[in-house]
């Protein structure tokens, strides 16, 4: 009998546009996740336009808001129960931008993997969020930046790096332009690439 291996279930969590959800939902539907399923997308924030994303994929999506929640720990709990329930296996950050504690990151070790769009250990941690990291590289004035997908632990963008990808910075470089490069040529690359690899990680190890 062919032991038809199950595929990993993920949740993307999401608190904006979505690009890098729909990058992962666009890769997946040219057969390049074949060892995961997007099964749930959260948001943290109202409106955000990744929920309409999730639905025009078909896929169950809900907003879990911290302030609504009444706070971090209330929120980690609802967080959880929804993940729980949809028997998460691997948990993607996707232009996340709630904080989550230990408590939540030690639960789910080497469960949760975010991408964050520059070269780690460069402009990371906390504070380097959206524009704010490309601002930083433009000051900087390196000639190179990227993006980085890296596991979740207790230590903001912390966590062993999984995949890199470089990018030239060019001339006349606004923050805007920069992030849309770094988004297009490397974080909507390696994010889709990455969740395959932790996927098919996951599911071996499940059927040892
Ligand atoms: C972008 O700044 C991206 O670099 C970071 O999250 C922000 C929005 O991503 N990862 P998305 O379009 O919501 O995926």
């Amino acid at each position: 009998m062919i032991m038809l291996s199950r595929k990993a279930r993920i949740a993307v969590l999401v608190s904006g546009g979505g690009t890098n959800l729909q990058a992962i939902l666009d890769a997946a539907g040219r057969g390049e996740i074949p060892d995961g399923e997007v099964t749930l997308v959260i948001s943290d924030r109202a409106g955000a336009y990744a929920l309409e994303r999730a639905e025009k994929a078909g896929i169950p999506s809900m907003e879990i808001n911290k302030k609504a929640c009444g706070g971090q720990m209330l929120f980690e709990e609802k967080l959880i129960a929804a993940l729980e329930e949809n028997r998460t296996d691997l948990i993607v950050l996707a232009g996340f931008l709630s904080i989550l504690t230990p408590s939540f990151t030690t639960r789910y070790s080497r469960r949760i993997i975010n991408v964050h769009p520059s070269l780690i250990p460069s402009f990371c941690g906390a504070g380097y969020y959206g524009l704010k990291v490309h601002e930083a590289a433009l000051g900087r004035g390196v000639k190179v930046t990227g993006a980085t997908v890296h596991f979740v632990n207790e230590i903001p963008d912390g966590g062993e790096i999984i995949a890199q990808k470089a990018v030239d910075i060019l001339p006349g470089d606004t923050p805007e332009i920069l992030q849309r490069r770094v988004m297009k040529q490397a974080e909507w690359v390696i994010l889709p690439k990455s969740v395959e690899t932790i996927s098919r990680e996951i599911v071996s190890r499940s059927e040892r």
